[in-house]
């Protein structure tokens, strides 16, 4: 589906073979309707011509940061404010060196800078650059700053070597800015998210918890964000950064999430338990560190509060969406839980393997609702949690529908 029609995009070339590519993505993005406006850094020139860009994107290309001629035709701040998106494709080593501390010495940079839209970074480079601690830690400050990254991709590359590095091919690119721009599905909804675990205290200094990062849950809110809704997060400890417009609630046990979703769950239009809530507390909660006076030692413990069945059940529910977290038999247990939580839909993801689920940067999602199943591969936790707010807000929007006509409720 294009939803690049009109957009106005800031395309930032950086020196590097894969400059080649970014000819056919600007051919691609203005067939598509997109409006281009190219800048170039000094060493872009050296892989390709401004000419080529300025044909393809039927625009001037922008080059200088204190020239007259170039400042008069579109200064950095009106590039900045026309775009509703930067996407620097090739992204070098360098430039993200740049970009992560700030820097404005040159056109690129100083747009960055003087931005308010999202910036897109398409890294290239060669693999041993991409694995560098330097280069990581600064794509990691970019990552806390919210600039969005499509690659690198694994292959062959131009220096001979192989491994990630490679600049995303445009078709791909141009997937990711789809997606990016699908329509506000959930414009004006009211989302609430629990995320993360939980900890349920032995005593002052010891508590049972488990591996939950909350990435997942916290990837989910800003794509709730960005398909145009409020969101509500309510989280156990982690140490992640809030992601922009989301309203954080910080808890620990199970019992605090409880009592937080409750005082926020009749607000809410959707209810997503990403949260590893711990099913069990220690019984007592010792006042004074325990000694290590016996061999042995054994803790009582008692079941928490179900969160997620105590909203699915309640008077007025919201909309519904459970995980699932299953080291086998996902399919069968997460249509157990769907069914016996009464819930709308459940994400069952699969757990304890090397790749996905827990603390993981990616993961893959079985989605089950009563009739219904959609398999999402494995992908960032990022890819994911777009895919799965678009699917939330297609059944939400079939249930608020069937509610408001009988007929098609009591089918
Ligand atoms: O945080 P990350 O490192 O990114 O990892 C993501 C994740 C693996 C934690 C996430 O994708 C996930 O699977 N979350 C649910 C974990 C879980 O507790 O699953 P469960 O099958 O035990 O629970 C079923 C559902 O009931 C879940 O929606 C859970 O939030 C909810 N629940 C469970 C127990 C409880 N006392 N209250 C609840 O609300």
């Amino acid at each position: 589906m294009n939803k690049l029609t009109n957009k106005n995009i800031v395309l930032g070339v950086c020196g590097s073979i894969a400059a080649y590519k970014s000819a056919d993505l600007i051919r691609r993005l203005t067939e598509l309707g997109a409006n281009i406006r190219v800048v170039m850094t000094q060493s872009a020139n050296e892989f390709i011509t401004p000419l080529t860009l300025q044909t393809l994107s039927q625009n001037p290309v922008h080059q200088h940061l204190l020239d007259c001629d170039s400042e008069s035709n579109m200064s950095h701040i009106e590039l900045a404010r026309w775009a509703d998106i930067i996407l620097i494709a090739p992204c070098s080593a360098n430039f993200i060196a740049k970009l992560a501390h700030g820097a404005a010495d040159d056109l690129l940079s100083t747009v960055c800078l003087a931005t308010r839209s999202p910036i897109i970074i398409v890294p290239a480079m060669n693999n041993a650059m991409w694995e560098n601690p330097a280069t990581q830690e600064n794509i990691h400050t970019l990552e806390k700053r919210e600039v969005i990254r499509f690659g690198p991709a694994a292959g062959n590359q131009a220096c001979g070597e192989t491994g990630l590095g490679r600049m995303q091919e445009p078709v791909q690119i141009i997937n990711n800015l789809n997606e990016m721009f699908q329509a506000k599905l959930l414009h004006g909804q009211h989302i609430l998210i629990t995320a993360g675990p939980t900890q349920e205290d032995i005593d002052p200094v010891r508590y049972i918890s488990n591996r939950s990062s909350g990435k997942m849950g916290f990837a989910i809110a800003k794509a709730a964000v960005e398909a145009g809704s409020k969101v509500t997060l309510i989280c156990g400890p982690v140490q992640r950064s809030t992601p922009r417009h989301v309203d954080r609630i910080d808890v620990r046990t199970a019992e605090q999430m409880n009592t937080a979703v409750s005082n926020f769950v009749t607000q809410a239009d959707i209810f997503i338990s990403t949260a590893a809530v711990a099913d069990y507390r220690p019984q007592v909660t010792q006042s004074e560190k325990i000694k290590k006076t016996s061999e042995d030692l054994k803790l009582e413990l008692v079941r928490n509060p179900d969160i997620l069945l105590n909203v699915a059940n309640a008077a007025n529910p919201p909309f519904t969406v459970g995980f699932a977290a299953e080291t086998n038999n996902v399919k069968e247990n997460a249509l157990t839980k769907l069914k016996l939580k009464s819930l709308d839909m459940i994400a069952a993801n699969q757990v304890g393997n090397e790749k996905g689920g827990f603390d993981s940067d990616e993961n893959a999602l079985a989605v089950f609702w009563p009739g219904g199943e959609i398999l999402l591969p494995m992908a960032t936790k990022e890819k994911i949690a777009r895919e799965l707010i678009a699917i939330v807000a297609e059944r939400f929007q079939v249930s608020r529908f069937s509610e408001t006509n009988p007929i098609i409720k009591n089918r």
